[in-house]
């Protein structure tokens, strides 16, 4: 966590409020392995990371709440509405999303006003979106008592991200920004929502992400549509989700079904045996093994779930022949947004002088890139 960022984000609400707030931090995530498998109830293998929201809450004296959001320079001020409220785009939703859902299930809390910043990229893929739902409940349940359970919190942030937010997202990204540990990564089944803890220490190695700063137009409606052909599979068999189909089942239906749609479930049946494997790999520090899964990961993400760009390709690709890279791929929704590499400590920087040279010899800009720290889940900040 960014203790700079903390200090700011307390600084400026008590600027802003004239008062001591309750303060919370909420993560991104990344995702190890594990992709579009999450809403086809599979396995993933996610993290927070050191990069999140700090948000800052407390009650306000007045019958209105007052939002502020300190990196878009933006706020707004509303009150508390027993009918739900406008539908607004961008981070807005987040909030009103959270305030609609806790108004569904009858909990009642009083006017607040509260302040928040970040340090993760936006559009990075890292799940900016999630960390502040979460921060927003988390802080709201601390506040007002609500006695909300993690699990609870979670199924909540899901659900506004769902309905208000219009991406049909699975449950990883929420669950994991809740749920982190420091230097482990979280082994969940998204069908039972059991999880465990999987020690990480990397060791000589490295998480980079390389963010290639693209966000296709056409991303969320193209990641509703996956969803829909892996249903329409499983639908076809019989059953609620693809995690209840085999390849041999899949096989049976093979001319039954377009072949782009039988090519998507085969994906996730085999990314769900990758997340296994990685888990086994990871149990052993078997690095190597994990880092051929990601390759696979990737190629699978490319050309049977078609959810990779150009630019994420070519990412993936420089990295092959490079000794210091033991794995690459995207990561998160797609079409866009970062990859992410295991890569040797000691060789990071000079790998990063040649990959954005080459980068910026072929598509003419640059790319940003950091490396991430396997961090806590929400928590309150004392
Ligand atoms: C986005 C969604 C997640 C998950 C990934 C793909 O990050 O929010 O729920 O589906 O894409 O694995």
């Amino acid at each position: 966590m960014n203790q700079n960022l903390t200090q700011r984000v307390r600084s400026s609400f008590i600027e802003e409020f004239s008062t001591q707030p309750l303060m919370v931090w909420a993560p991104g995530r990344i995702n190890i392995i594990g992709e579009h498998t999450d809403y086809n109830m599979g396995f993933v293998l996610p993290a927070a990371i050191d990069r999140g929201i700090v948000l800052a809450l407390e009650r306000s004296e007045t019958e209105e709440c007052t939002l502020v959001a300190t990196d878009v320079k933006e706020s707004v001020s509303f009150k508390l509405s027993g009918n739900g409220y406008e539908f607004v785009k961008g981070w807005q939703g987040y909030f009103l999303g959270i305030l609609k859902e806790l108004h569904k299930s009858g909990i009642k809390i009083t006017p607040f006003n509260l302040l928040f910043s970040g340090d993760i990229p936006a559009g990075a893929g890292l799940s900016s979106s999630a960390a502040i739902e979460n921060a927003f409940i988390f802080s709201l349940n601390a506040l007002f008592g609500l006695e909300l359970s993690p699990m609870e919190m979670v199924r909540i942030s899901h659900s506004a991200e769902q309905e208000y937010v219009g991406v049909q997202c699975g449950i990883m990204d929420q669950f994991a920004s809740m749920f982190g540990k420091e230097n482990h990564a979280i082994f969940l089944d998204c069908h039972s929502l059991k999880s465990e803890l999987i020690p990480l220490n990397q060791h000589e190695y490295e998480w980079l992400l390389i963010d290639t700063s693209v966000k296709h137009s056409l991303a969320d409606s193209a990641y509703n549509q996956r969803r829909k052909s892996c249903e329409a599979v499983a639908l076809e068999l019989g059953t609620d989700s693809l995690r209840e189909v085999t390849k041999e089942k899949l096989e049976q239906i093979r001319t039954l079904i377009p072949g782009k749609d039988f090519q998507k479930a085969l994906f996730v049946l085999e990314e769900n045996e990758r997340v296994i494997k990685a888990v086994e790999a990871l149990r052993k520090s078997d690095f190597k093994s994990l880092g051929r899964l990601m390759y696979e990961s990737h190629q699978g993400l490319q050309l049977q779930y078609e959810v990779s760009c150009e630019e994420l390709d070519f990412l993936v690709e420089i990295t092959h022949g490079q000794d210091c890279v033991l794995g690459s791929r995207m990561m998160g929704g797609g079409f866009g947004g970062c990859t992410l590499n295991l890569i040797k400590r000691e060789d990071c920087n000079s790998f990063l002088k040649t990959a954005s040279n080459e980068y910026e010899k072929r598509f003419g800009k640059a790319f940003t890139s950091f490396t991430v720290n396997l961090s806590e889940g929400c928590k309150l900040i004392l």
